[in-house]
C-alpha cells in the first residue's frame, strides 16, 4: 500500500466522474457564474478504468464515485461494471444525491456497486428546496427508497448542517437511525472555492457538538461505537435502541488529517492532493499522449508522495481554486 511522507497508508481514490449537478445546494454551488470542464476535457469511461487499475496496481484498494453528482453522466453504469471487475479493487462505492435513483439503484447494484452514501439536508419538503434549491423532496425520498428496495446496506444518509437552514432538522433525520437500519451523518459545512459558497459555508458553520446535542436532548443519549476503521472519517454512534447509526463528520471542530487515507481525481483529470489545498498533479498528458499505466502509477506514486497535512480552517484559509462541486467532496 503506498505511503506518503507522513507514513500514512493511502489507499482510498475519490473519483468525480462529472462537475455537473442537478441541484444547487446553497453552501455547494452558485446559481449564477458557474463555469463547467468542457466535454472533452472529461476523462472518458476507458480513461477512468486505466487510471483505477494502474490505482489498484499501486496498492489502492477502494473507490468512490462522486460528482457534482456521478449520475448525470451517462455511463455512470458502465462505469461501476469497468471498475468492479478491476482486481484489488474491493470497495467500490457512489455519493450521489438521489434525484436519478429510481431509475439506476437497479442497474447500479447489478453492476455490482454495493454501498451508496446519498446527500438529503433535510426531510421538510420546504426548507429542502430552500437549501438544495433544484429537486424535490418526493424525488430525493423516491431514489432512497429505491436504493433500499435494490438492496444496498446499509444505506448512508449524508446532510450537511446549515445555520438558518436545516439546523433543527438534524432531529428528524437522526430519527431514521431508530427505524431502520440506516446511517445517518451530519457534515460540517467547509469554506471551499473562494467565492459565495465559501462566504456562505464560514457564516452559517454550525458546530457538530452542537447538533449532536440537539439530537440527544430530543431522543436521547448517544452511545460511541468504536471505529471499524481508523482512516473512518465519521464518528459514530448509536441510540438505547434502534438499529441504525448517527455519524458526524467534523473537518472544522475536530480534523482528521492524521488518519487521511484518500487521495482524489477530478473530472478533467488532476489527482488533487487534499480536499482543502490547492495541490494536483496533472494526469492527462500521460493518459492522452500515450504514457500508459506505468507512467500513471508514477504520476500517483508522485502525487501520493506529496500529498500535503493539517489544514488551516479555523482561521479561514481552504482551497480557493476549486469549489466542492469540481472535487466531490
Ligand atoms: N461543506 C461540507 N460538505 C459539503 N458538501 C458539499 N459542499 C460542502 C461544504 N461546503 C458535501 C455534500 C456533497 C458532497 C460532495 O460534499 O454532502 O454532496
Ligand atoms: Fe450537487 Fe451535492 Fe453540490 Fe448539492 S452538495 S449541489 S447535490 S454536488
Amino acid at each position: 500500500m503506498p505511503q506518503d511522507s507522513f507514513g500514512r497508508e493511502i489507499n482510498y481514490l475519490r473519483i468525480s466522474l462529472t462537475d455537473h449537478c442537478n441541484l444547487r445546494c446553497v453552501y455547494c454551488m452558485p446559481l449564477r457564474g458557474l463555469t463547467f470542464v468542457p466535454g472533452d476535457e472529461v476523462l472518458t469511461a476507458s480513461e477512468i478504468e486505466q487510471v483505477a487499475k494502474a490505482a489498484a496496481k499501486v496498492g489502492f484498494n477502494k473507490i468512490r464515485l462522486t460528482g457534482g453528482e456521478p449520475l448525470l453522466r451517462k455511463d455512470a453504469v458502465e462505469i461501476v461494471d469497468r471498475l468492479q471487475k478491476i482486481e484489488g479493487i474491493t470497495d467500490l462505492g457512489m455519493t450521489t444525491n438521489a434525484i436519478l435513483l429510481p431509475d439506476l439503484a437497479q442497474p447500479l447494484f447489478d453492476a455490482g456497486l454495493r454501498r451508496i452514501n446519498i446527500h438529503i439536508d433535510t426531510l421538510d419538503p420546504a426548507r429542502l428546496k430552500r437549501v438544495m434549491r433544484f429537486g424535490t423532496f418526493e424525488q430525493i425520498w423516491s431514489g432512497i427508497e429505491a436504493a433500499d428496495e435494490a438492496g444496498f446496506a446499509p444505506i448512508k444518509l449524508n446532510s450537511v448542517v446549515v445555520r438558518d437552514y436545516n439546523e433543527e432538522d438534524v432531529v428528524d433525520l437522526a430519527r431514521l437511525a431508530l427505524e431502520r437500519n440506516w446511517h445517518v451523518r451530519f457534515i460540517e459545512l467547509m469554506p471551499l472555492g473562494g467565492g459565495e459558497c465559501a462566504r456562505l459555508s464560514l457564516s452559517q458553520y454550525v458546530p457538530n457538538p452542537e447538533t449532536k446535542e440537539r439530537i440527544e436532548t430530543e431522543l436521547g443519549q448517544l452511545r460511541e461505537i468504536p471505529p471499524t476503521s481508523p482512516s473512518d472519517e465519521s464518528r459514530n454512534f448509536r441510540f438505547g435502541q434502534g438499529a441504525g447509526v448517527v455519524g458526524f463528520i467534523s473537518p472544522v471542530s475536530d480534523p482528521y488529517c492524521g488518519t487521511c487515507n484518500r487521495m482524489r481525481l477530478t473530472a478533467d483529470g488532476k489527482f488533487h492532493l487534499c480536499l482543502l489545498n490547492d495541490h494536483e498533479v496533472d494526469l492527462k498528458p500521460a493518459l492522452r499522449n500515450g504514457g500508459g499505466g506505468k507512467a500513471i502509477g508514477d504520476l500517483l506514486a508522485q502525487a501520493v508522495a506529496q500529498k500535503p497535512t493539517g489544514h488551516r480552517l479555523d482561521e479561514g484559509v481552504s482551497t480557493q481554486r476549486r469549489a466542492m462541486f469540481q472535487i466531490g467532496g
